[in-house]
């Protein structure tokens, strides 16, 4: 009889004891939660993709920021753009803020590249890290030493290109093999321009300064020592009989722009980001960085100069 009320007081402390423990893991596990950053985010109305993503790639000043002030309504879009990065936001807003009607993706190509500087601001030029080989950038920011000269040029082919065109070894080969694929296939390219030194760019700028004015010359030629073709990696590819502002409606242009990256080149200046690359639509301008990444910024359709932003800068 008594062990059976022993038995008794024995479960109820039993259930006690449990009802105890397992209420104040519950507790506990509640109070951490509603003093969470992702209870805070949620309640001031972001979604739980929103504050995944905020989680993941803001730092805790920035999370208590969001935490304390109302919904903004910019930050997601910024944060998952691709090419979005971290050292860039307070940019991006403060572009966003200043020009409310650019699209993110744009925002984010412009800052990336500091394309929102004035082109050849002496603050934002310097020299460009040679260290990067067939991806050197040059650009109106980063220019080349006046006498840099590649020690491996090379004639290209007269079949492939007009008189005098000298290019890097490894890059004449890759042209070479592209002019000879695109010829089985009734397509005959010519390159026109290509390595180009300092001076023979300075006099080519000066011609076009002359016949137009500053900007328009800055529009569609480099100034000395910020020309690719300097680099000997870039050529300009045309085909018989045709001028430079024909060349996008020959079927020339259509098989470079659907095969080019296969051989490692890119369209330099593509149109409609004449406001990255500074420079106007050239059909005809071709520069080689591999295939690798040619392969990237053709899928990608990305400008060379956000590619370097992102992947090589970074
Ligand atoms: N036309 C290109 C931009 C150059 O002069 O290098
Ligand atoms: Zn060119």
């Amino acid at each position: 009889m008594k062990l059976k009320k022993n038995v008794k007081i024995f479960l109820i402390l039993f259930i006690v004891v449990f009802i105890v423990i397992f209420g104040g893991i519950k507790l506990t596990k509640y109070i951490i939660y509603i003093n969470s950053d992702t209870y805070k985010l949620l309640n001031r109305g972001y979604s739980e993709k929103e504050v995944k993503l905020f989680i993941k790639i803001l730092d805790e000043k920035r999370i208590k920021k969001l935490e304390n002030s109302r919904k903004n309504e910019q930050l997601y879009n910024i944060l998952k753009q691709k090419y979005f990065m971290k050292k860039n936001l307070s940019k991006y807003e403060k572009y966003l803020e200043d020009n409310p009607k650019t699209s993110y993706k744009d925002v984010i190509a412009i800052i990336n590249t500091k394309a929102n500087y004035n082109w050849y601001n002496k603050k934002q030029t310097k020299k460009t890290d040679m260290s990067k080989k067939d991806l050197i950038l040059v650009n109106k920011f980063n220019y080349l030493d006046e006498n840099y000269e590649p020690n491996d040029l090379k004639k290209i082919s007269l079949q492939y290109a007009y008189n005098d065109n000298i290019i890097r070894e490894h890059v004449k080969e890759a042209y070479e093999k592209m002019a000879k694929d695109a010829k089985n296939k009734g397509i005959k390219l010519i390159a026109s321009s290509s390595y180009r030194d300092y001076k023979s760019q300075d006099i080519l700028y000066e011609r076009y300064k002359v016949q137009k004015g500053t900007e328009e010359a800055d529009n569609v030629s480099a100034r000395p020592g910020f020309s690719e073709h300097q680099t000997g990696l870039t050529l300009d590819i045309l085909t018989d009989n045709i001028t430079m502002s024909e060349f996008e409606n020959t079927d020339e242009f259509k098989w470079l722009i659907k095969n080019a990256y296969k051989y490692g080149f890119i369209l330099r200046y593509p149109k409609n980001k004449t406001y990255i690359t500074g420079y106007s639509y050239e059909a005809w301008h071709y520069r080689y960085v591999g295939k690798k990444v040619a392969e990237i910024i053709h899928k990608e359709n990305i400008t060379f100069d956000e590619y370097y932003a992102y992947y090589i800068e970074k």
